[in-house]
């Protein structure tokens, strides 16, 4: 799964390496034991969220580019009256590349989107559910809108909407929309319901087998475009909503995946990021039944295209012809995130993740194998119903064995309407912290000890982020590490600099520029 966030704001630079913190949505950071662990990488967040907000991009699926919004919402008649929107996201990258698709949508259909609630006609609020803190948090900020919304149309969207349905309205009844990500297709027939007065309306469908296509997404990340290329999830990992909320999986036509590429060139990106809670179980309805391995090929072909990412990687679908595609092709990124979950093969199979601890290492040593180096970041879950001393034991363990580049921790939290609910939560909320604590430790010392390795290295950066401090300048590497540099270089935004290692952290590394 993707990089969590908190809120409208935060901006996301996929799964940047972070050590055991629990960056979610709503939940917030604070949760995680232990000290923040990457303050570098939050600097670099919020410089960025106000580059995004003004500088986002419209793509078009016909392949028109057309920036200004009042022309867009002409070509697409009037129907909204000048209605305005406010859109607040919570959660995974793809609940927010979801709000980029339902923003293009509602600006196809007249809306306008505007930066504050008050602003707004209509406050949609795109919600996360993968952990009880985020749930949680729902409920207080639609208390907040109450207040700051009262006579305004408020609609929950996401994965809260499809998991609580009808009951949100018993909750807060000031709430008129419900809808989940299967039925945002059908957003704007219901907003035009509510419109004509009708005070309650959901779009609670997960069965559907179509897609979420728009014919504009309003990007706001104007360096690395997100593309969702597959929907759902089939794989019922027992602590998981995902299939719940999120419905079965559906993969999007290999045709339609690559005319948004080579129009997303066109407009100027140069770095894509594939999408989907388990992107590497892709499968082509179309024709051409493509691999997922042959559609990372031809992404990558797409003239214009420098760098494409996938996210999230299920280690049961990951075959050798991944990383042979990786080895051919310079353009796919060294990075892939592969989340674990946990080191024992006795948790594993009660998580129900289909492989073993030493399946899921024959998976790593393939990755190792591979002619140039690719970074591997994973999630842990501590704390899963009946995971003893001795299994934790086995997860700290995979940590020195797997050398991840990053480890995104996380402490179990029952959810409804999934499998291991059914367990209880029997491990006390202290032991989880302590484990998630060691978790932390333990990969802080390996990440510190494999960024010290890059010194003297020299890498490929796409710069994304000027300093508030003058001539500092940020990007990524092609295997996502974040690193740092100063130059008098006037403007270095948006492109490649070839950048020498001369300090590291765990979170981030400092360089110069070369050549
Ligand atoms: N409790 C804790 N962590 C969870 N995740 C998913 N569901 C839960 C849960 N119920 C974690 C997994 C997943 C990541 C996105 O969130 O590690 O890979
Ligand atoms: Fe959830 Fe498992 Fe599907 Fe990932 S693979 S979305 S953890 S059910």
């Amino acid at each position: 799964m993707g990089e969590w966030s908190y809120g409208r704001l935060q901006i996301h630079m996929n799964k940047a390496f972070d050590i055991g913190v629990e960056s979610l949505s709503g939940g917030g950071r604070a949760e995680n034991a232990g000290p923040e662990a990457n303050p570098a990488d939050h600097t670099v967040h919020s410089d960025l969220s106000d580059q995004f907000n003004s500088r986002g991009k419209m793509s078009f699926a016909g392949g028109a580019t057309l920036a200004d919004v009042s022309a867009v919402a002409k070509s697409f008649g009037d129907t909204a009256n000048g209605g305005t929107f406010f859109l607040e996201t919570f959660g995974c990258q793809m609940n927010d590349h979801d709000s980029e698709k339902v923003a293009g949508l509602l600006l196809s259909r007249g809306y306008r989107q505007v930066e504050t609630p008050e602003a707004a006609r209509m406050i949609l609020y795109n919600t996360c559910s993968i952990r009880e803190k985020a749930a949680q948090k729902v409920f207080s900020r639609l208390g907040e809108y109450r207040e700051r919304g009262e006579g305004k149309i408020i609609g929950v969207l996401g994965c809260v909407a499809q998991q609580e349905g009808q009951d949100i309205f018993k909750r807060a009844p000031w709430v008129s929309l419900v809808c989940g990500s299967a039925s945002y297709r059908k957003l704007p027939e219901m907003l035009a319901e509510l419109e004509a007065g009708n005070k309650r309306v959901t779009g609670l469908d997960n069965d559907t087998d179509e897609t979420f296509e728009t014919e504009i997404t309003r990007r706001d990340n104007p360096w690395r475009a997100y593309l969702t290329i597959i929907e759902g999830c089939d794989k019922a990992c027992a602590y998981c909503v995902v299939p719940h909320t999120r419905g079965p999986e559906r993969s999007r036509g290999s045709e339609s995946i690559l005319r948004e590429v080579r129009q997303l060139a066109e407009l100027g990106y140069s770095e894509v990021q594939l999408l989907g809670q388990t992107v590497n179980s892709y499968a082509d309805p179309t024709a051409r039944r493509m691999k997922f391995s042959e559609l990372l090929l031809e992404v990558a072909q797409v003239a214009g295209i420098r760098r494409v990412r996938f996210t999230t990687s299920h280690p049961r679908d990951f075959g050798v012809d991944i990383v042979e595609a990786i080895d051919r092709e310079p353009k796919l990124c060294d990075h892939i995130h592969l989340p674990v979950q946990s080191g024992s093969t006795k948790v594993l199979r009660a998580m129900a993740r289909t492989y073993t601890r030493e399946e899921y290492l024959e998976k790593i040593a393939l990755i190792r194998s591979a002619a140039r180096p690719i970074s591997v970041t994973t999630d842990i879950i501590v704390g899963f119903p009946g995971e003893t001393d001795a299994d934790f034991a086995e997860t700290l363990s995979m940590l020195d064995e797997a050398q991840y580049d990053g480890v995104f921790g996380f402490k179990y939290s029952p959810r409804p309407n999934t499998p291991s609910l059914a367990l209880n939560d029997p491990i006390p909320e202290e032991l989880k912290g302590q484990r998630l604590a060691m978790i932390q430790e333990k990969q802080r010392v390996i990440q510190m000890a494999r960024n010290l390795a890059m010194l003297g290295q020299e890498l490929d950066v796409f710069v994304s982020n000027k300093s508030r401090r003058e001539n500092q300048w940020s990007g990524h590497t092609t295997s996502n590490r974040v690193i740092s540099f100063s130059s008098q270089e006037r403007e270095l935004l948006g492109s490649y600099v070839r950048v020498k290692v001369t300090d590291s952290g765990t979170g981030s590394l400092m360089g110069v520029p070369v050549g």
